[in-house]
């Protein structure tokens, strides 16, 4: 077992590049499917979920080559298979893109329900809507979505109102759209930066989408996509989590390759906060010095405060003076690593959705254990920040949306590494 080891307390200086969006790269690998040719796909994160869904392609029999680092090839001119591994769709939430992508280009898909971080209840009924508005016949049966158009034809286009502003069933949508006959037109979608960039890849292979960013998305099908080569956006949340360690532990980063406008959102609360963020055309330059302030946050679909960004912003709020209201407006349950953070010295109270934390004058370094994705990355900032030595265990989920943290952080004064645990000492610590 592997953990990583954090001795805190080091401010943060020199400069941290940010990777390609983990949730614009998951979305826009599978819709290669729907292109007749190679797509040549670069600013690709180097993350689990991302090699995931390569695999995944992979399995269904397309060409992934890699190119360097940050590059793939796909051509999926030659897939045959419609049928999406278990073992491989179980651990990644976007495997439900294949149910689009394979539906829009073959008429027909069967893909196991999918995995992904533990947020409570996540349903996938609006993404179903969409389908069965476009003609496909859906059913979720033993595990699996299989989803048709009868006698295997193509989807025609459809008028879908999505019940709640979600990110899934709007770039779902999109995907099984792109070669419908007609137009499809999403009410209330979502606007989150990578659902433009999924409609900015599939028109620069041929697709006829418009309004993507806005909460009226309209999508004339067309007979065909042709391949080509398209830049993944830099990633909103790993900014993000960066600019929050540094309102944490203290410094001046030079956080690069970002879209500032993006980030806008998070930028609003570290300033509220006192934390001081200049903007570059692509980078944002963040320090902290003083004492940090008590804010109030809610998060809300794209404009608003990410909830992506809620259990790292809640690290930072742990070492504000005074009290903060926290609110996650997206998700049923995103405060498990509520536990962890109070073995670190935090005073937390959680009611339902709403968290209301009192900062303390510092942390202390704890043993903790990273439930998921965004919670790893907040114990990572809590540690920075703490006095004394923090051990984080499941690092998996970290590694599964943040390229080379550990080499990142470490490049900026953080004293983190990757530490080794015999299997015997991990096992006697499960309870
Ligand atoms: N919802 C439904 N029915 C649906 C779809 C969504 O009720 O058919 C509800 C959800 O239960 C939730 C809300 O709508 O309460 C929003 O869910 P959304 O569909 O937007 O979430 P998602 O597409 O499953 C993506 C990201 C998440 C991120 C959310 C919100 C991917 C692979 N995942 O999930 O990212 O939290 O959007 O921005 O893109 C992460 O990266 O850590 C992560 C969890």
């Amino acid at each position: 077992m592997t953990k990583y080891q954090i001795h805190g307390g080091n401010p943060l200086h020199r400069t941290i590049q940010i990777s390609g969006a983990k949730n614009a790269a998951v979305a826009i690998i599978p819709a290669a499917l729907l292109v007749d040719g190679t797509c040549r796909i670069e600013n690709i994160p180097q993350i689990s979920d991302v090699t995931l869904i390569l695999q995944i392609l992979q399995e269904l029999g397309a060409d992934v080559r890699t190119v360097n680092r940050t590059t793939v090839d796909v051509d999926c001119s030659r897939v045959r298979n419609r049928q999406v591994p278990y073992e491989l769709a179980r651990k990644i939430r976007a495997s439900y893109y294949l149910v689009g992508a394979l539906l829009g280009r073959f008429g027909w898909a069967e893909v196991p329900l999918p995995g992904g971080c533990d947020l409570g209840g996540r349903p996938i009924d609006q993404h179903i809507k969409g389908f069965v508005a476009m003609g496909a016949e859906v059913e979720v049966r033993n595990g699996l979505i299989y989803a048709q158009v009868p006698d295997r034809g193509r989807l025609t286009g459809g008028q879908v109102y999505l019940d709640m502003v979600s990110v899934g069933a709007t770039m779902n949508i999109m995907l099984a759209a792109v070669l419908a006959s007609g137009m499809t037109v999403i009410e209330n979608a979502a606007k989150e930066p990578h659902i433009v960039d999924l409609a900015n890849f599939l028109n620069s292979m041929g697709a006829d989408i418009m309004g993507a960013g806005t909460d009226v998305i309209k999508i004339r099908g067309v007979e065909r996509l042709r391949g080509g080569a398209y830049s993944i956006i830099p990633d909103q949340i790993e900014a993000g989590t960066y600019m929050a360690a540094v309102a944490a532990a203290g410094g001046e980063v030079l956080i690069q390759n970002v879209i500032p406008k993006h980030l806008d959102c998070i930028t609003a609360k570290l300033v509220e906060m006192g934390v001081e963020v200049e903007e570059r055309d692509d980078a944002v330059l963040v320090r902290r010095n003083g004492p940090l302030n008590r804010v109030n946050v809610k998060t809300m679909p794209y404009p608003g405060f990410p909830t992506d960004m809620q259990p790292q912003i809640a690290a930072v709020l742990c070492l504000a003076r005074g009290t903060s209201v926290l609110i996650e407006g997206v998700w049923d349950n995103r405060y498990r690593y509520v536990d962890e953070f109070r073995r670190m010295g935090a005073r937390i109270q959680v009611d339902g959705k709403v968290a209301v934390i009192e900062g303390v004058g510092g942390l202390t370094g704890a043993p903790v254990h990273a439930c998921d994705l965004r919670a790893g990355a907040a114990m990572v900032i809590a540690g920075l920040a703490a006095q004394g030595v923090t051990e984080i265990d499941g690092i998996h989920h970290i590694e599964r949306g943040y390229e080379t943290l550990v080499e990142k952080l470490s490049g900026v004064g953080a004293d983190i590494r990757v530490i080794f645990v015999p299997d015997e000492e991990s096992q006697s610590q499960v309870g």
